[in-house]
């Protein structure tokens, strides 16, 4: 068994050792090389890069498999919780009855302070709710103990429970702030679930929508190393506060490359389906490399197989519709694009599959929320991971601040030159 790997640089030979994994995956631990080489490594985009060592999900890309502290992402979206996944996510173990009552209880006490809500009244209607909710969530940190921002001494529970309920609470509240509309506060007899679909609609979900949006939370409760995770952790390395951490994440996720992908697949469907519905204009735009267009929902950095979350959301996405009696014609645009995308060599060759984003876009809109609201239920449901992620990094004895090296491309010292010669 390979337990080490030799390395020569400069004439020195060196051996790098080999760390194995609980799934196998191994791992050529890289942390003497520059002190014993002089060279670093490069890699674009982290491809080949492990920032850690974590207990909190595993993910095979190749076999297309998902998994919470062991637990298969299918069998948790069938039978769990949102809550007690995210109890999972971050304690490693289901919760007993008593421990699911106290983390509820701690997730639903937390009331937002006046002055959040102030701000969020006082945000302009126009405004992208990802960028309220990423400025609220660190605007919390503002109206907490300052012992809440001493990572030596604040109770974790506490805050996840507090960041939990109060994304929900920010989310749902900017949402009929806009709308001009009476704002719904929490109600105590309501599960977590419910409560954000009633003070969004000021109306009790369905048994069959409050399953949906279960089920769509507990999909995106976490994704180890990705780019919003990393975000977390990085700023966890320096040893910031998780209010702050929390905020990075939401600024991460973003990204139409990553959790803002779910805008962008409904803004693409939406606007096939307003030129005519041809999907394979829509394809060969994605192949044809002069375009900057991509196919959105589609592809992913680790998984080169179906993304398990896409199986599962497809299915729902049929179920969710068939229910509430909604047809949407973004749906067969959406399967038409699948179909030949799945098809053609471009893709095939490259593996690149419906990603997570690609389907559930199509029941956050049966639902009735709005596209642009799309990237903030993601937010919702992987916050509980992006809190497990820095908890996992707070805890760590050994924890370095993140600081990656670079290789240096630029000029070689020059003299500074006088405005009047430039
Ligand atoms: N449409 C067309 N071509 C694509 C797509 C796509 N969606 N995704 C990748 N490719 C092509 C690239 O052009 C590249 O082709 P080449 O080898 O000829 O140069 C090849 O596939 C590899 O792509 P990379 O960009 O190197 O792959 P990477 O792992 O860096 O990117 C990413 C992954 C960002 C997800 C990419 O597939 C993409 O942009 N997808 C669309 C956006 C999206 O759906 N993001 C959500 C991801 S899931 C999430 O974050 C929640």
């Amino acid at each position: 068994m390979v337990d080490h790997m030799k390395i020569k640089l400069n004439g020195t030979e060196i051996e790098l050792p080999v760390i194995e994994g609980t799934e196998n995956e191994k791992a050529i631990d890289i942390s003497k090389l520059r002190a014993e080489t002089g060279h670093i490594t490069l890699d674009n985009g982290f491809g080949n890069t492990g920032s850690c060592k974590s207990k909190i999900t595993f993910l095979d890309g190749e076999k297309g498999i998902l998994r919470y502290r062991g637990y298969p992402i299918e069998q948790l979206a069938d039978n769990s919780s949102f809550l007690e996944v995210s109890y999972l996510l971050n304690h490693g173990e289901l919760p007993n009855k008593v421990e699911l009552e106290k983390f509820e209880k701690t997730v639903k006490e937390p009331t937002l302070p006046v002055g959040i809500c102030d701000l969020l009244d006082d945000f302009p209607k126009t405004a992208h709710p990802m960028g309220v909710a990423a400025s609220a969530i660190v605007a919390l940190s503002a109206f907490v103990p300052r012992e809440n921002l001493d990572i030596t001494k604040i109770d974790k529970d506490e805050v996840l429970g507090q960041l939990m309920e109060s994304i929900s609470i920010i989310a749902a509240r900017f949402f009929r702030h806009r709308q001009g509309k009476k704002i719904i506060g929490t109600d105590p007899n309501l599960s977590y679930v419910e409560n954000l679909y009633n003070m969004m609609f000021d109306e009790i979900p369905s048994e069959k929508v409050k399953k949906a949006l279960e089920v769509l939370l507990i999909l995106h409760a976490d994704h180890e190393q990705n780019c919003s995770a990393s975000a977390v952790r990085v700023i966890g390395s320096a040893q910031t506060n998780p209010y702050a951490c929390i905020s990075g994440g939401i600024s991460a996720l973003w990204g139409a490359l990553h959790g803002g992908a779910n805008q962008a697949v409904m803004e693409m469907l939406q606007d096939i389906q307003d030129n005519g519905g041809d999907y394979r204009k829509a394809l060969d735009r994605a192949k044809d490399k002069e375009d900057p267009f991509r196919l959105m929902g589609f592809g992913h950095r680790v998984y080169k197989n179906f993304d398990p979350r896409a199986k599962i959301i497809k299915k729902a996405c049929d179920t969710v519709l068939d229910q509430l009696g909604v047809s949407d014609p973004l749906l067969d645009v959406a399967k038409g694009l699948e179909k030949v995308a799945l098809e053609d060599p471009y893709f095939v060759d490259r593996k690149l599959y419906p990603n997570v984003d690609f389907y559930s876009g199509i029941i956050y809109r049966a639902l009735g929320i709005p596209t642009d609201m799309f990237t903030v239920m993601f937010a919702i449901g992987r916050l509980p991971g992006w809190f497990a992620q820095w908890r996992e990094l707070a805890e760590f004895k050994g924890s370095k601040i993140a600081r990656p090296r670079q290789v240096y491309m630029g000029e070689n010292e020059r003299d500074y030159i006088p405005m009047e010669k430039r």
